[in-house]
């Protein structure tokens, strides 16, 4: 996700932990942070160049097929087993168990600013995607007026139009949204989220196993090479001249009159829903597994 996305994500684990799980968190987060997680979870994004082995963990690709096998995906570019966005989770979730050890030698506020960062990531449907396009890094589409590519349009712009047209174009709007219907419309799934099937493996496996799926359902479907995956188009006829002009344009409007306009917004429409949930989930799997590492005994969930 972009920088909002991973910031929503984090807000929902902030109302989701236990007062152990909050207390420890307080006491890992940097100054800078203002005590809230929600200020640190873009934090890796910042730091892929001066940590340039961690770019890889963001991410995993499969080979064009639609499902994820650790021992075949979780890897980086010189196939070192586990440098996936899989292994990140587990790796940085076993660091942050040493919580509490005197002995400890990790950097466990980096543990945690990474850990909250790739539960998002691997939520993301697109960042469990094909490897010949980058996640669809390398298709470029329009998204309303302007030029994107798919992965971008997953990151950012499906979550930038959902808080334009609902939300007040405000981030804080949508999260209370998607916390109502946390405790509302998802409240009976909340149970299902939390339950892994695969626990010989981990959760972050079955994670990334639900993103390919999306990957393949939603975000990849449909699409080619420079598609208008949002937008309008208009006929106009200007009966003095006797002329039609066809016009592409943003603005979602219905014209009438000599003119005929329809919203090719159908991908949009179908998405977003997708997008909300994952996002949803991220919180509150991000939660649970923050509530196991540093001790349950639920404050407010
Ligand atoms: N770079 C290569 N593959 C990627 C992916 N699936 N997500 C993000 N960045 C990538
Ligand atoms: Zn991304
Ligand atoms: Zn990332």
């Amino acid at each position: 996700w972009g920088k909002q996305g991973h910031i929503i994500v984090c807000k929902i684990t902030e109302k989701y932990l236990s007062e152990k799980a909050a207390a420890a968190v307080q006491e890992l987060l940097p100054e800078s942070a203002g005590g809230e997680l929600s200020a640190v979870c873009p934090w890796a994004d910042t730091v892929r160049f001066r940590y340039r082995w961690s770019r890889p963990l963001h991410y995993a690709n499969t080979p064009q097929l639609c499902n994820f096998k650790f021992s075949r995906d979780c890897h980086n570019s010189r196939h070192q087993q586990g440098m996936c966005v899989v292994g990140a989770i587990n790796n940085y979730t076993d660091q942050l168990y040493s919580y509490g050890d005197s002995k400890s030698s990790y950097n466990l506020t980096e543990s945690l600013m990474f850990l909250a960062h790739f539960v998002g990531d691997v939520h993301q449907p697109l960042h469990v995607g094909f490897e010949e396009d980058e996640g669809g890094n390398t298709i470029h589409v329009h998204w309303y007026r302007r030029k994107e590519n798919l992965h971008h349009v997953w990151d950012n712009s499906i979550i930038e139009t959902t808080m334009k047209d609902f939300y007040n174009r405000s981030l804080d709007t949508m999260v209370e949204a998607l916390k109502m219907n946390l405790t509302d419309g998802w409240s009976d799934d909340i149970s299902h989220w939390e339950n892994c099937a695969n626990k010989k493996a981990t959760c972050a496996n079955d994670y990334a196993i639900e993103s390919i799926h999306l990957s393949c359902n939603y975000a990849y479907k449909d699409v080619e090479q420079n598609i208008t995956l949002g937008g309008q188009y208009s006929i106009y006829h200007n009966p003095v001249m006797n002329i039609i002009t066809i016009s592409h344009f943003g603005l979602r409007m219905i014209t009438i009159g000599n003119s005929a306009s329809w919203n090719t917004d159908d991908y949009f429409f179908s998405r977003y829903p997708i997008v909300e949930q994952r996002l949803a989930q991220a919180g509150i799997r991000l939660a649970l597994i923050l509530n196991q590492i540093f001790g349950e005994d639920k404050a407010n969930a």
